[in-house]
């Protein structure tokens, strides 16, 4: 008996089939860069529709095609008009490659797109996908797409549990677009519908927050429809790890006052005033000494002499973009040295009301009871 390759387990002609039927009978017919063969308007409309919604490239594309009819008129033109006729667009690096494209398909292939989806996928600002798009819509070719769209269906569809974007998990969808693709061979047209098919299941249907199972042609084969997970599918990005950064800050207290810094104007706590620190913000994941108490004591000597230095009990604050691991140390004095600019004795009684950092004014009112330092 023949043994089954992978390929042959993930292939199901039953799924090109619903596919097709559905964008024959349901999907997008009319667009203007339907119903040509011309690899030139093709490739235009998918680099502008790779980050952009329909509605938005419609005018885009009549102009730029009005301005620059052929892929010699786009390569001749300068660049500065290319840009110009893409402003408003965004992702202004799909111009510069388009621009850059054209040059290449005029220089290499004498104006003439390759129909070779590797060939295509070798031209600025053609990646895989929209490689094989074009190669299909303009040759027939037949090579299978994976867009954000593809892999959200399939994503859903398959019951897919880990993140699509995972190098693994991206392989392993390329294989199942691959092996779902329909026959060519006696089925004109068979390859653009399913391509256009999926494009229009994934704008239309299978949208990313309310999928429209009700009028879907794969929803009796799909995991995420069958077990209620289509609000958990595709499974979101990983958030990174916050990252960790610790700092040591000075409390240097004198006959019931406390030694408050201005902060610089802009970046962490601006304009506040707080404790001095020593060191900055450190990423934790860096092997700098931890601070000491002797370190401490050199920082703290501008601001007298210094009687004696004691770590108090370490704490966390969380900022959006990472997590500060803050030790205070307490410092007294014996005398005091004359203060210099943008500093302050503050007296703890009224700590509350000073202009502070909250994890910092915390610290600081814990440490304002009478019986630590009347
Ligand atoms: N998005 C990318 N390519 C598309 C196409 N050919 N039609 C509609 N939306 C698309
Ligand atoms: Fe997407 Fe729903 Fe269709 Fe499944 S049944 S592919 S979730 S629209």
């Amino acid at each position: 008996m023949k043994r089954l390759t992978e390929f042959d387990q993930l292939a199901d002609p039953t799924f090109s089939k619903a596919v097709i039927d559905w964008q024959r009978s349901h999907g997008r017919h009319t667009l203007p860069w339907q119903n040509t063969q011309d690899a030139y308007r093709v490739w235009l409309s998918e680099i502008m529709l790779q980050q952009t919604q329909v509605a938005a490239v419609l005018g885009y594309y009549a102009r730029f095609l009005e301005r620059f009819p052929t892929v010699h008129a786009l390569a001749e033109a300068p660049s500065e008009d290319v840009m110009a006729h893409w402003s408003g667009l965004g992702y202004y690096t799909r111009a510069r490659n388009l621009h850059a494209c054209a040059k290449r398909v005029v220089q290499d292939y004498d104006g003439v797109f390759p129909s070779d989806p590797a060939l295509l996928a070798d031209l600025p600002g053609i990646g895989r996908s929209t490689a094989a798009a074009i190669a299909a819509f303009s040759g027939g070719v037949r090579a299978a797409i994976l867009d954000g769209n593809v892999k959200r269906v399939f994503a859903r569809v398959f019951g897919i549990d880990a993140y699509p974007g995972l190098k693994p998990i991206e392989n392993a969808l390329w294989r199942r677009a691959d092996a779902l693709l329909p026959e060519v061979a006696g089925n004109p047209g068979a390859i653009e519908a399913y391509t256009q098919g999926l494009m229009d299941l994934g704008a239309t249907l299978c949208t990313r927050s309310r999928p429209d199972c009700g009028r879907c042609p794969l929803q009796a084969r799909c995991v995420a429809f069958a077990t209620g997970r289509t609000a958990e599918l595709p499974v979101r990005k990983p958030k990174k790890a916050t990252p960790e950064k610790r700092t040591a800050l000075l409390v240097v207290i004198d006959r019931g006052e406390v030694l408050l810094e201005q902060r610089p104007p802009t970046g962490i706590w601006g304009g506040l005033l707080s404790l001095p620190e020593v060191g900055g913000h450190v990423p934790m994941d860096e092997d700098e000494a931890l601070v000491c108490t002797s370190d401490v004591a050199v920082a703290a000597g501008p601001f007298g002499t210094i009687d004696e230095v004691r770590p108090l009990s370490p704490l966390v604050h969380v900022f959006t973009h990472y997590k500060l691991h803050i030790a205070p140390f307490a410092v007294t004095l014996a005398t005091r040295a004359e203060l210099a600019p943008g500093h302050v004795w503050w007296p703890l009684e009224t700590i509350g009301e000073a202009p502070l950092p909250a994890p910092v004014k915390k610290l600081l009112l814990d440490l304002a009871q009478p019986s630590l330092f009347g």
